[in-house]
C-alpha cells in the first residue's frame, strides 16, 4: 500500500502537505511524527481521541485497515 496514494482522499481538507486547518478546527498535520499521527488515527477508531468534529475522522478512519494507517502516518511524517 502506497502512503502517497492513501493520502490524497485525505489532501482536499488536510491540504497536499498537511499545511491547512481541515475545515478551519483541526491541528495542522504538518511538523508530526508517524507515532503521533497513528495514535491520534486509532484514538479516532476507538472514541479515545478527537475535538467537536471527531465524526468526520471517525468515519474515515474505521474504513482504513491498520497497515493503512501506518502507512499514511509514515506518509504525513515526510511533510
Ligand atoms: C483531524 C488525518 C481526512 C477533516 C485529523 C487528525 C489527523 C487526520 C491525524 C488529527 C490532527 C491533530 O489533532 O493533530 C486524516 C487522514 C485522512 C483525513 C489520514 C484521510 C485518510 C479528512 C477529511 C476531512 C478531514 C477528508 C474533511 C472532510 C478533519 C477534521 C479534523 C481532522 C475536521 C479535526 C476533528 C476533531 O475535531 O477532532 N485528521 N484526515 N480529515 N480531520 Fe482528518
Amino acid at each position: 500500500i502506497d502512503g502517497k496514494i492513501l493520502y490524497q482522499p485525505c489532501a482536499g481538507c488536510h491540504g497536499e502537505t498537511g499545511e491547512t486547518m481541515a475545515l478551519g478546527s483541526s491541528a495542522k498535520l504538518k511538523g508530526q511524527t508517524a507515532d503521533q499521527i497513528l495514535k491520534k488515527l486509532n484514538g479516532y477508531a476507538d472514541g479515545t481521541y478527537g475535538g467537536s468534529k471527531k465524526n468526520i475522522m471517525t468515519s474515515i478512519i474505521k474504513r482504513m485497515s491498520e497497515e493503512a494507517r501506518v502507512k499514511v502516518s509514515e506518509y504525513i511524517s515526510t511533510f
